[in-house]
């Protein structure tokens, strides 16, 4: 596992950008697992810029989004598919056969979860998925449990979850209550993955994802045992892992810009 510590949100956003874009200009046919929220937000922005700029070029790159709410329309504001048409898919020229999304109007959900998995296997696998992290660890929408569903798959959101998303909501009973999510089988299986962790409210989460065992009760630890991962931490959610600055282990970097 690569751990680096950024200075700030700014500077998280724009590594993440480069390891993403890096990584399409080495394979333009990149087949890329997404994340959405807050924190990846700032990285959305960023790639959108180099591709006006020129500098990566996201026509040819293939989208599998982790989650999406169930039942929830795509046209509705609050869809995760809305969300990346805006803040991505849009801005930065991805073909709209490009992009996939767990099916949110499915009469059949898992029939939707098959497919979608099909779908995952058939454009050969992930090269990289891009991951946020819950404050109760989950990522997707892999909710801390006795047992994990390894496939895409049909769950019910914690309180917790259901809480830290109404900030986007009007009211509290408009958060819905479901979600259609990668499982972790399905982000296991990709072959890279950059985890995303900013603000200091995650900063009791990473340090127990990070360290301790690998346990069901917090999804994102099973990331340790996985060969290809970097993560990228801003320093306000390092605060518990390298409480001194001076602290920080050698092989780790402390990067700014
Ligand atoms: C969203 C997703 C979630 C978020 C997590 C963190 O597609 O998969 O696991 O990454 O809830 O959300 P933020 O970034 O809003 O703190």
């Amino acid at each position: 596992m690569n751990i680096m510590i950024m200075k700030n949100y700014k500077t998280l956003s724009k590594i993440a950008a480069q390891i993403v874009s890096e990584r399409v200009r080495m394979k333009t046919h990149l087949v890329l697992g997404l994340a959405t929220g807050s924190t990846p937000l700032g990285m959305y922005r960023e790639l959108v810029s180099l591709s006006r700029k020129g500098i990566v070029d996201f026509r040819g790159v293939t989208t599998f989004n982790l989650d999406e709410y169930y039942p929830i329309s795509k046209e509705d504001p609050h869809s995760y598919y809305k969300y990346m048409l805006t803040n991505f898919w849009g801005p930065a020229g991805i073909p709209p056969v490009n992009v996939n999304m767990p099916d949110s109007e499915a009469a059949d959900t898992i029939q939707a979860c098959r497919d979608y998995e099909q779908k995952i296997a058939r454009a050969g696998g992930m090269d990289l998925i891009v991951l946020g992290i819950g404050r109760n660890g989950h990522i997707g929408f892999n909710e801390p449990n006795d047992y994990l569903t390894a496939d895409t798959h049909l769950t019910r959101l914690t309180e917790e979850t259901i809480a830290a998303n109404s900030r986007f909501f009007a009211r509290p009973e408009d958060v819905p209550r479901m979600a259609i999510t990668m499982g972790i089988g399905t982000i296991m299986k990709a072959r890279e993955v950059l985890l995303l962790v900013a603000g200091s409210s995650k900063a009791d989460i990473i340090k127990k994802t990070l360290t301790g065992g690998v346990r069901t009760e917090i999804p994102a630890s099973l990331l340790q045992v996985h060969p290809q991962v970097t993560v990228l931490l801003e320093k306000a959610a390092a605060r518990y892992l390298y409480p001194d600055k001076y602290a920080i282990p050698q092989n780790m970097e402390e990067r700014d810009e």
